[in-house]
């Protein structure tokens, strides 16, 4: 027997096929019974006639919600079929019988995370981890296309990056070491042999933030140039998101219209002008428009982020955050010392922040104030040091959080259902 997938099977459209997969949905009477069979490329309502099994019909009435099976059939159009096309079965075979299946209509999303492991089946599920796929796979070709070279550093790593603060500590044979927070210290030293370089893993936060935009694990995609400056970084952030958005709604066309979202939108929007604007003119839109008053200083929080967005139909590069609340390596403007010479990306509607990035510091006895005030001991970071002593040059690069960018082009109101298994801080199981 030759197994094709569902959407073979649609696609040839009549003729026998052979197709396997799990019961999506079963119906029926004692004279004829509906199963919708599910695999990963679509479903399809196979129709099972009693006159045609009187034999094994004991055996079909055994069939649950997602029992796996294979069916032979006849395809045909039919427009009142849930996917358009019905199969009248002429064989069957139950490969894996099912125990009632937890999961029915109108569960909590708490109790959807407890049962993950089954869960995952969920189709608007899949549809998101299709569009992730999608998105990735996208970016690993635009950066082919760059003539980027793929550069990984390691997970485990001595120091922080982003704030000592939400590092997660690991027992490392008779020391302390720590995972991963960003892939950027690595890349700093790696640019200066390979010049331009992006990489995509498992990046580590013990947030302390319970939102629907923090994960505890997430899968930074970062990238890292020499002699990239602060206007040279964000427009390619830019041309970044534009090429893999676009590439991505071509691709997934119809998982995003399974999720609700019009995939034509989204390419026009990456046709569009990104604008950039400095903080300090964030903070003048939103006193003025929303009346938010905001002093130069801190980070922006959500509410801020969210008020500016509402004025925006395109994402927004917001540039020269303030120094005070930003990461030792950013560098402060020549002019307005205050200001660091950064960027973050915030996306339309909901403005969460996807990407963070900036120029890098040059100067070693700022970064060295700035990691003291911090708490940190200096020596730990003398080899990244070095990189400024030994031949260093001009260089930026940013990160983009690919489950924050998913939930936004997906329209998934929590980034948990971005990431197959979710952690966070109150989960790390299942
Ligand atoms: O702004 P962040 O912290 O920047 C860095 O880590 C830089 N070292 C990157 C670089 O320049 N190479 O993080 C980058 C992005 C954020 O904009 C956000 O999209 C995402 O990573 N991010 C998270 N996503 C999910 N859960 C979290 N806890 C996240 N923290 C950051
Ligand atoms: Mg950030």
């Amino acid at each position: 027997m030759t197994y094709i997938s569902i959407q073979e099977a649609m696609d040839k459209g009549e003729g026998e096929v052979s197709i396997r997969g799990w019961v999506y949905r079963e119906r029926g009477s004692n004279k004829i019974k509906f199963v919708v069979l599910r695999d990963s490329s679509e479903i399809v309502q196979c129709v099972f006639k009693k006159d045609k099994f009187e034999d094994l019909w004991d055996e079909l009435d055994k069939i649950q919600v997602e029992t796996a099976m294979t069916i032979t059939g006849a395809i045909k159009k039919d427009e009142r079929a849930p996917s358009g096309y019905e199969i009248s079965a002429t064989g069957f075979e139950i490969v894996g019988h099912c125990d009632t299946f937890p999961i029915t209509k109108d569960q909590s999303p708490e109790f959807l995370l407890d049962v993950r492991h089954l869960s995952i089946r969920m189709r608007s599920l899949s549809a998101i981890l299709k569009v992730r796929s999608a998105y990735v796979q996208a970016r690993e070709t635009f950066f082919q296309e760059e003539k980027f070279i793929r550069f990984d550093a390691p997970i485990l790593q001595p120091s922080q990056c982003e704030g000592g603060s939400t590092l997660f500590e690991v027992k490392y044979y008779q020391d302390i070491t720590y995972l991963s927070q960003s892939w950027q210290l690595y890349s700093e030293a790696g640019i200066h042999a390979l010049e331009k370089i992006y990489n995509f893993g498992p990046t580590f936060r013990a947030e302390k933030s319970k939102t629907s935009r923090h994960l505890s694990e997430f899968w930074m995609a970062e990238m890292e140039a020499a002699w990239f400056d602060l206007t040279e970084v964000s427009e390619f952030a830019k041309k970044e998101l534009k090429y893999c958005i676009a590439k991505t709604a071509v691709v997934c066309k119809k998982e995003l219209e399974l999720l609700g979202q019009d995939p034509e939108k989204l390419i026009e929007l990456t046709k569009k002008d990104w604008p950039t604007i400095k903080y300090r003119e964030a903070l003048k839109i939103i006193k003025e428009k929303d009346g938010i008053d905001t002093p130069f200083g801190k980070d922006l929080r959500t509410v801020e982020e969210h008020a500016l967005m509402q004025h925006f139909d395109t994402p927004v590069v917001v540039t020269h955050y303030p120094v005070e609340a930003m990461a030792f390596y950013k560098p402060r403007d020549s002019e307005f010392k205050d200001e660091a010479l950064c960027f973050d990306m915030l996306a339309p509607g909901v403005g969460t922040e996807i990407i963070g990035g900036s120029q890098r510091s040059m100067d070693v006895e700022d970064m060295k104030a700035r990691l003291e005030a911090e708490g940190e001991d200096t020596s730990n970071y003398d080899w990244y040091f070095d990189l400024r002593k030994y031949g260093g040059v001009p260089h930026s690069g940013y990160g983009v959080g690919t489950e924050r960018v998913i939930a936004w082009i997906t329209g998934t109101e929590n980034i948990k259902d971005c990431i197959p298994f979710p952690r966070t801080m109150l989960r790390f199981k299942p």
